[in-house]
């Protein structure tokens, strides 16, 4: 009889968690995932990256045909909102997807164990009343809301809400008052402004988008600003009471003064994420949290105990699904003795507004920092503006910006505000995992008319020497 029950028990069905369990499956290992959800997929397929994508590219439509987009193309067309109609749409995607996933499941024989798991020991892990034991763990729990103090997410009143609630509104609200000007942030709040709410982001910092490279960031304010987003920089909220359908919330500059008010018919929380750990019972298996709540791993994603491993959300590193994807193959891959490798340095980030904004390797700032001299960077920037494809689609915000090292001119970092700059940035992270210099791209032949051609002109103007400007 064998000693375990299965060889792989992945805890958790999110990105990191599903992928993780079909390439153990895949490699011939006899596998099991716990998920407490009722539908399999994490917060990515359920709540987060699907959902939000559905109501994003929906309210774009919507959008082009209310803000004159479309009518300075040619096409005269009075939008009328269907809201219930589009929840509809969005909930039709999640199902979809978080049954593929159900099936992909079934045909990989991997079973799914539904309940919340706690460890009983390094080996031993409770599924609600079932004990399922394994030689290898996988702990995939991911991440859920940062609740910020003294205000109370209510998702079910629809007043002050986190992510999962901001997807699901019945209305559109009047007013929106977003907390955090990160991703989310901005992403369902352009949701609701293109669907009419005024919408207003209080930003603790004095710029969005923590963690993009800095003109990235001040472009993205102007281009948000221009779309009727008001933007509070510097700003942080002190409280908040609820009377009703209304909230009122008393803010006050980040660096300390006089206090003011600000009502809402909507408030929005969206300060971060934090790592799923309560509950799980790590206690009884002596493995300790670093400061910020997650578990630390190894290159191979092995934790401190042996047999226990993790990946996604719950360990350091940006949260994104397609980083927990990469790294469940990759721990899975390791399992079963072979080489599973993620290179952290080369995880594309994406904020899918109107434009994208997108990004991989190094800031200017952070190439800056790593080299030690300001004269050991250099960047080359092209405008969508003169990108013919981009002009000719009505898409002139925005630009391409190429970070690379001066001396050996390899590549250290793509970052684009454009229309498909998500799409746009997958050809730099490539690029980068080969290994190429700027050269390389400025002369790699790309196809015209797209708006990739403004990558390889970004690259040119590191050279010195773009045509198009
Ligand atoms: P999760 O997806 O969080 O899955 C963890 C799963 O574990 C959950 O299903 C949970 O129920 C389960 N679980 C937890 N504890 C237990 C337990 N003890 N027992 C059993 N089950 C348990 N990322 C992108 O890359 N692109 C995007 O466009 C994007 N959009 C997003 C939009 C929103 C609104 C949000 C909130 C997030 C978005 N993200 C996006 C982030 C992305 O969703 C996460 O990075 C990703 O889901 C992390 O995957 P994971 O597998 O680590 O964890
Ligand atoms: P975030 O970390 O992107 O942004 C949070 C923002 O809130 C920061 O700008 C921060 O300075 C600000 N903030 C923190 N405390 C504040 C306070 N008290 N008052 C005002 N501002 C405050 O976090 P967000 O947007 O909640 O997203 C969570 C995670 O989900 C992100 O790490 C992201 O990786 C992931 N995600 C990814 C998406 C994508 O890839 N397109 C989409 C949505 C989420």
């Amino acid at each position: 009889m064998a000693e375990y029950d299965y060889d792989v028990l992945v805890i958790g069905a999110g990105p990191g968690g599903y992928v993780a369990a079909i390439r153990a499956a895949q490699l011939g290992l006899k596998t099991a995932c716990a998920e407490s959800h009722a539908t399999l997929g994490g917060t990515c397929l359920n709540v987060g990256c699907i959902p939000s994508k559905a109501m994003l590219h929906a309210s774009e439509f919507y959008d082009a045909a209310a803000n004159g987009a479309m009518e300075e193309m040619g096409i005269e067309v009075k939008p009328k909102l269907n809201l219930d109609k589009m929840h509809a749409q969005r909930l039709d995607a999640v199902d979809g997807l978080t049954k593929g996933v159900a099936f992909l499941f079934k045909k990989n024989k991997i079973d799914w164990k539904q309940g919340h798991a706690t460890f009983q020991d390094a080996h031993t892990v409770k599924v609600g009343d079932e004990t399922v034991t394994a030689k290898n763990i996988i702990i995939a729990t991911g991440s859920s809301v940062t609740p910020l103090p003294g205000i109370e997410v209510d998702n079910d009143k629809q007043v002050v809400v986190d992510s999962t609630g901001a997807l699901e509104l019945k209305s559109v609200p009047k007013k929106m008052v977003v907390i955090g000007g990160g991703v989310i942030g901005l992403e369902l709040g352009s949701v609701w402004r293109r669907l009419g709410a005024e919408v207003i982001v209080v930003e603790f910092l004095d710029q969005l988008l923590p963690g993009m490279d800095g003109e990235i960031r001040k472009e993205a304010a102007k281009i948000f600003k221009k779309q009727g987003m008001e933007l509070r920089l510097s700003t942080k909220v002190t409280g908040c009471t609820v009377k009703g359908k209304k909230a009122t919330l008393t803010l006050e500059p980040a660096a300390g003064g006089d206090s003011e008010t600000l009502d809402a018919d909507c408030v929005l929380v969206s300060i971060g994420r934090r790592p799923n750990t309560d509950g799980l019972g790590l206690e009884n298996i002596g493995l300790e949290l670093n400061k910020r709540g997650q578990i630390e791993t190894d290159h191979d994603f092995r934790t401190k105990v042996d047999g226990v491993w993790a990946i996604g959300d719950v360990i350091p590193g940006p949260m994104l699904a397609h980083k927990a994807e990469d790294e469940g193959i990759a721990c899975a891959e390791n399992i079963a003795g072979q080489t599973g490798i993620v290179n952290h340095d080369v995880i594309p980030g994406v904020v899918y507004t109107w434009p994208e904004i997108a990004g991989v390797g190094l800031t200017t700032e952070d190439a800056i920092e790593k080299l030690g001299d300001k004269a050991r960077v250099k960047t080359g920037k092209f405008p969508m503006m003169a990108n013919s494809r981009a002009k000719t689609n009505h898409e002139p915000d925005g630009f391409v910006k190429v970070v690379a090292d001066a001396e050996t001119d390899q590549v250290l970092g793509v970052w684009c505000i454009a229309s498909v700059a998500g799409t746009m940035i997958a050809q730099a992270a490539q690029a980068m995992e080969f290994g190429a210099t700027s050269e390389d791209i400025a002369y790699t032949c790309h196809a015209h008319p797209t708006h990739s051609e403004a990558i390889k002109e970004a690259a040119m103007a590191v050279q010195g020497k773009p045509i198009h400007i």
